[in-house]
């Protein structure tokens, strides 16, 4: 029985890891899931620099934005750390830096996500289960593409986010406000596209249209199928909550495979 339950809560763990995306930010949590947490640290991704579309300027100066979320994370968890040891953990400072963190935090992962999905010359295979998974949920890749490219023109600053839903097998593109409301729960980002101003000002102006165009121009379609593989991985692996020894022993409901993309 003791052995069952460990079983069980180290699937948990694995999912829960694998959807929030928290192995980034220079803190490999699987390899490190027993040893003591150290700061988080700015990652490096050298593949976008020349990418045609994005000027050297705009793509350093939002580097030194994203590494700017790195250190008021670090920041606020050490704060936040601090009251709580003083027994402040009731004070409004404690709340208001509580209300922070999810900004910085996720402002922090979804630049990672956004820039790990950012690379010249990396086109999705039609032959990819994502590919068909795209078809199943939206009919064609190109209304998918009007879909994202219909959510990222909404007006407001914020992201758009491919998520999948690993036990149904949905793919919904969300509009995130900032950086953190309106993630789905228990989904996996695959897609992220930053829409904030400083993303494509500098180069397009007001433009939005032409930014999207640049970045699709440049989606690491390698890296998208990579999140697409670890996921449904992860969820095979995962009971739902409606029948967890069902799921224990079959694959996640993914929809029926329809003809690939040409
Ligand atoms: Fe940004």
């Amino acid at each position: 029985m003791l052995r069952k339950l460990w079983s069980w809560s180290v699937v948990f763990l694995a999912l829960a890891l694998a959807f929030t995306g928290c192995g980034n930010s220079g803190q490999g949590v699987g390899s490190h899931a027993s040893a003591p947490v150290t700061a988080y640290q700015a990652m490096e991704f050298k593949q976008i620099t020349g990418l045609q579309g994005f000027s050297e300027v705009l793509l350093q100066n939002h580097l030194k934005l994203y590494q700017g979320y790195v250190k008021n994370t670090n920041l606020l968890l050490q704060q936040l750390g601090g009251l709580l040891k003083d027994g402040k953990a009731g004070s409004v400072e404690y709340a208001e830096l509580k209300r922070r963190l999810g900004f910085e935090f996720n402002g922090m992962k979804l630049h990672e996500l956004y820039f790990a999905n950012l690379a010249a010359g990396k086109s999705l295979n039609s032959r990819h289960p994502l590919a068909n998974a795209i078809i199943n949920n939206f009919g064609s890749t190109e209304m998918w593409q009007k879909d994202f490219i219909a959510t990222g023109a909404m007006r407001g600053t914020g992201w758009v986010v491919c998520y999948l839903d690993p036990h149904s097998g949905r793919l919904i593109n969300f509009w995130i406000n900032e950086h953190e409301v309106n993630h789905p729960a228990g989904c996996a980002p695959l897609l992220v596209m930053d829409v904030w101003e400083h993303a494509y000002m500098l180069d397009y102006q007001l433009d939005r249209a032409q930014y999207m165009q640049a970045f699709f121009n440049n989606i690491n379609w390698d890296e998208v199928a990579a999140r697409y593989d670890r996921t449904v991985a992860a969820a095979h692996a995962t009971p739902t909550p409606e029948s967890p020894e069902k799921a224990a022993n079959e694959p996640a409901a993914m929809p029926a495979e329809k003809p690939h993309a040409s």
